[in-house]
């Protein structure tokens, strides 16, 4: 069977399936404070890839059929990165005025809006979450984790540290923490809310979170070399602007050849932790095979 072809038609349904729960759970643009819907809406339907919801999506069916249950806590994900881009794009942080194909979020609405619209999803992922139909302990759970993962020791942490790097000499330790937190963490918790949410066993878990570590590391660095090697067109984001700002990436650090190589190493080690689950996984082998090759 041709996966590649699979996973873009399955990734498609997926994002549409965590399209309605967004939409319904987001208040119309009419609805008062109009100004503050408008923007949430138009950042999160701006057109991501849904990658995060997607692996969720991807790990719970290691064990179920149907994706809908596991839907709202996919989609809370998504919340969560998108507010993360609208906040990675303020002037004071990376000052992006392109994203998703579009004006970023404060280029179009102004800082303020841009600010609150992002705090909205941040808060309304947790309350998609406790309103999800998993039990009281997982629920907590997934709340308790989303909350560190994300937070002062998580990728709010690596994001810090992201800014605070920003011309400096910084050491490889760095960078890996950096990476680590600000992008790592949250593809990492995908897949293990998938698959506790779904009924893994603690040897699946530890299985998945290497596969989630490898394909969450391999995500930043071809991020980083999209960055110069991308076209703006495709990914939808400005490029250039690491080397403009200089960023603490990894062809930064250690040239586009050795990061290319780096990440491909990556990808094969995260398809081979897969192993446990053998056919079963066939769709997650796929995805990691497009994180590496992927030009959006
Ligand atoms: C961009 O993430 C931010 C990083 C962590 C590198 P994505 O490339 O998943 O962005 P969208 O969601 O498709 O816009
Ligand atoms: C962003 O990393 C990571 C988060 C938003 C948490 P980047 O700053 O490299 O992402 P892009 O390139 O702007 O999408
Ligand atoms: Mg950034
Ligand atoms: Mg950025
Ligand atoms: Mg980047």
């Amino acid at each position: 069977m041709d996966y590649k072809a699979l996973l873009k038609k399955d990734m498609k349904e997926k994002q549409e399936l965590v399209n309605i729960i967004l939409d319904r759970y987001l208040p119309r643009k009419d609805e008062y404070p109009k100004e503050l819907h408008k923007t949430m809406r138009y950042s999160v339907f701006a057109g991501g890839k849904r990658l995060r919801p997607y692996l969720t999506t991807l790990a719970w069916q290691l064990y179920q059929n149907n994706p809908e249950p596991i839907t709202p806590v996919a989609a809370a994900i998504e919340m969560i990165h998108t507010y993360t881009l609208i906040h990675d794009d303020l002037p004071d942080i990376d000052n992006d005025e392109y994203r998703r194909g579009k004006k970023s979020c404060h280029a179009m609405y102004g800082e303020g809006a841009a600010l609150l619209a992002a705090d909205a999803l941040l808060v309304g992922a947790f309350e998609l979450v406790a309103i999800s139909e998993f039990d009281d302990k997982l629920r907590v759970q997934f709340i308790r984790e989303l909350a560190s993962e994300c937070g002062i020791k998580g990728l709010i942490a690596g994001q810090m540290m992201d800014i605070e790097s920003e011309g400096k000499a910084i050491d490889k330790k760095m960078l890996d923490f950096i990476h680590e937190n600000k992008t790592g963490r949250l593809i990492n918790l995908c897949l293990r809310f998938g698959a506790l949410a779904g009924g893994a066993n603690a040897k699946e878990l530890t299985a998945l979170a290497e596969y989630g570590k490898r394909i969450g590391l391999a995500f930043q660095i071809t991020d980083d070399l999209l960055d110069i090697e991308g076209s703006s067109e495709d990914l939808g984001k400005s490029i250039g602007k690491d080397a403009a700002q200089h960023k603490a990436t990894f062809p930064a650090i250690y040239g586009i050849e050795a990061s290319r190589e780096m990440a491909t190493e990556l990808i094969e080690k995260a398809k081979s932790a897969l192993k446990p689950f053998g056919s079963k996984a066939l769709l997650l082998e796929a995805l990691a095979d497009f994180i590496l090759s992927r030009k959006s």
